[in-house]
């Protein structure tokens, strides 16, 4: 079977993406096949693209870590049949028509939920989730931060967490993004262009700074961050959207007994899926119930994946961006 696809060429700039015609992928044992609704875009595939992904894949590849969808074959997978809807994370293939997933990945399709707002759920909600509990052990009552607030993973991050009762300080860099992070809960939205972070946080906290730091831009960020957390905080590092790796000085987390983690939604599940996974139930029930939400910010055509990636680099997009085959 033949089908739609974009193929990473070669490393580069977002118009290294071709929109090609290709064989449909084979499912291996274990594997089901799955008719693609919508595929969700994540920052990683950008730099899986740019080629600075540690372990990222060579091209040509089809990028695309989660899609949403219907089983297109499950010959042997008992579990499902033909026409289930259904949410996958795949290792990549996801910028397609047709792609295979591993059935002990698939996740539930939540009721009423659109096939973009699907897409949109399994790698930023259980990338925050994460980050915010279990490697974060946020708590009602504390403070945290979160940077790149009106994100992917920022919109989902700042709704768990005040939910959960914290109270939250977001990071963006414009104002329309500051005013969505506040409406879906962020109590101290920051424009980080106008006024530093740190200063905010020490108005408001007098000088305590947050217990939690939710950090994905590395770089100077990083650092300031660390400023920002109070004495016993806890920092969790899960991305280097500006490319700058940072680093932490050990004399200064002793010092003021400051803790840093990192966190990896694939690593993690691979090493120990139950981690991660098990907040799934959770989540599914709070997207049904309407306590939380996949904010879709933009769709694009598939045969637009080039467009995509440009318009989440350019830091013109709020919330979740997918494509649409
Ligand atoms: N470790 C994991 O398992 C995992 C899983 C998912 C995502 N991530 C990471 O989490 C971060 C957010 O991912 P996402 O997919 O939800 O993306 P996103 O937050 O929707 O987009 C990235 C945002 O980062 C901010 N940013 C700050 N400096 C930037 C720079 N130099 N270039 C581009 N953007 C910059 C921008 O917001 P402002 O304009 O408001 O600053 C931008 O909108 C990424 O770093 C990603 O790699 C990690």
């Amino acid at each position: 079977m033949r089908m739609r696809a974009i193929e990473v060429t070669e490393y580069g700039e977002s118009d290294v993406l071709e929109y090609v015609e290709r064989d449909a992928p084979d499912t291996d044992e274990g594997e089901v096949l799955i008719e693609v609704e919508a595929a969700g875009i994540n920052f990683a595939d950008i730099m899986q693209r740019r080629g600075v992904y540690p372990d990222g894949p060579e091209p040509p590849y089809v990028p695309g870590m989660e899609v949403s969808g219907t089983v297109a074959e499950a010959d042997d997978v008992a579990a499902y049949s033909e026409g289930d809807r259904v949410v996958a994370m795949v290792d990549r293939g996801g910028y397609a028509e047709y792609a295979v997933a591993d059935a002990r990945t698939l996740l539930p399709f939540p009721d009423g939920l659109s096939a973009s707002e699907a897409a949109g759920f399994p790698v930023q909600f259980l990338t925050a989730h994460s980050c915010l509990f279990e490697w974060g052990g946020l708590e009602e009552g504390e403070r945290v931060l979160v940077q790149a607030a009106a994100g992917g993973v920022g919109t989902a991050a700042v709704q768990l967490a005040s939910n959960t009762g914290a109270e939250v300080f977001g990071t963006a860099s414009a104002p329309e993004k500051l005013e969505h992070a506040a409406a879906h809960g962020c109590d101290h939205p920051i424009n980080y262009e106008e006024t530093d972070f740190r200063d905010v946080i020490d108005d408001k906290t007098d000088g305590e700074g947050v217990d939690l730091v939710l950090e994905s831009v590395g770089g100077d960020v990083f650092d300031r961050s660390l400023d920002a957390l109070g004495h016993f905080g806890t920092l969790v590092t899960y991305g280097v959207a500006s490319g700058m790796p940072a680093k932490a000085s050990n004399q200064r987390l002793l010092f003021e007994n400051k803790t840093v983690k990192g966190f990896h939604l694939g690593q993690a599940s691979r090493h120990d899926p139950t981690k991660v996974m098990k907040a799934v139930p959770d989540l599914t029930d709070g997207l049904e119930s309407g306590e939380l939400e996949v904010v879709v910010g933009e769709e694009f055509a598939l045969e637009d994946a080039g467009d995509a990636h440009a318009f989440i680099e350019d830091r013109d997009s709020i919330g979740k961006v997918v494509l649409r085959p």
